[in-house]
């Protein structure tokens, strides 16, 4: 399942172009780092990909199909297949951690299976002792972990993960990062905002970089 952008174009209304006619195409089981600036327009790229906001102008194909951005049904269809960890996490802080990662499941038949998916999951990312916890009592880099159990419960096609490493140390930023790639490796179609040269030459893969609302270049590792 590829996702695309053509000729794409983003601007708010009080100002300028953020994303300025880029393209890119990554493929089926890729795994793709994102780089640029503060501000360069990376987390913008990601609402567009997800169908959270419309571009002005331009396209975004998700596995050869257009999204179509005027169709809330295709839209809802879209984020179903999405993995999205966000650069602010979004997670519900009067909640737990347990009720955090289950939501995605909500709608899901077999619940005694995807229970156990659930507590692989917070055993994979070390967060067992705060299962019960409320969200809002936890460290920044446990919030970042749930976020990242909460977007790969539902065992999605596309995975959208913006700086998940920011308010980690090395030895989970690494669990992170490898959970994502093994993931690239099953066939999804990963892509992260992230500044960790380290890790991505640890686990290599194409880098993106967005400058002046253009992609700028692909670089090969
Ligand atoms: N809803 C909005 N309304 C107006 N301007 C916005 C909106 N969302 C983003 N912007 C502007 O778009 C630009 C790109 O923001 P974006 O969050 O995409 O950057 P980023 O590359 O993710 O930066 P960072 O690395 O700091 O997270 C910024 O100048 C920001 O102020
Ligand atoms: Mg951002």
């Amino acid at each position: 399942m590829s996702l695309e952008v053509k000729h794409l174009y983003k601007s708010f209304p009080s100002g300028k172009n953020i994303l300025n006619g880029a393209k890119f195409k990554v493929e089926k089981g890729s795994f793709t780092f994102i780089q640029g600036e503060s501000g360069a327009g990376k987390t913008t790229l990601f609402r567009m990909l997800a169908g959270l906001i419309k571009p002005s102008a331009g396209q975004v194909w998700v596995g050869g199909q257009r999204l179509r951005f005027d169709s809330e049904y295709s839209l809802m269809k879209h984020r179903q297949r999405l993995g999205l960890v966000f650069q602010d996490f979004k997670l519900l802080n009067h909640r737990s951690v347990l009720e955090n990662i289950s939501l995605p499941l909500l709608n899901v038949s077999e619940k005694s299976k995807l229970q156990d998916r659930v507590h692989k999951m917070i055993d994979e990312l070390n967060l067992k002792d705060a299962a019960e916890q409320k969200v809002s009592t936890l460290s920044g880099g446990q919030m970042q972990r749930v976020a990242l159990a909460r977007a790969l419960i539902h065992d999605p096609d596309y995975i959208l993960a913006d700086e998940p490493t920011g308010n980690l140390d090395a030895k989970h930023s690494e669990i992170v990062i490898e959970l994502l790639h093994e993931a690239s490796q099953r066939g999804k179609t990963v892509m992260v905002v992230s500044h960790d040269n380290e890790m991505i030459h640890m686990f290599g893969g194409e880098i993106l970089t967005l400058k002046e609302g253009q992609v700028e270049n692909q670089v090969y590792y």
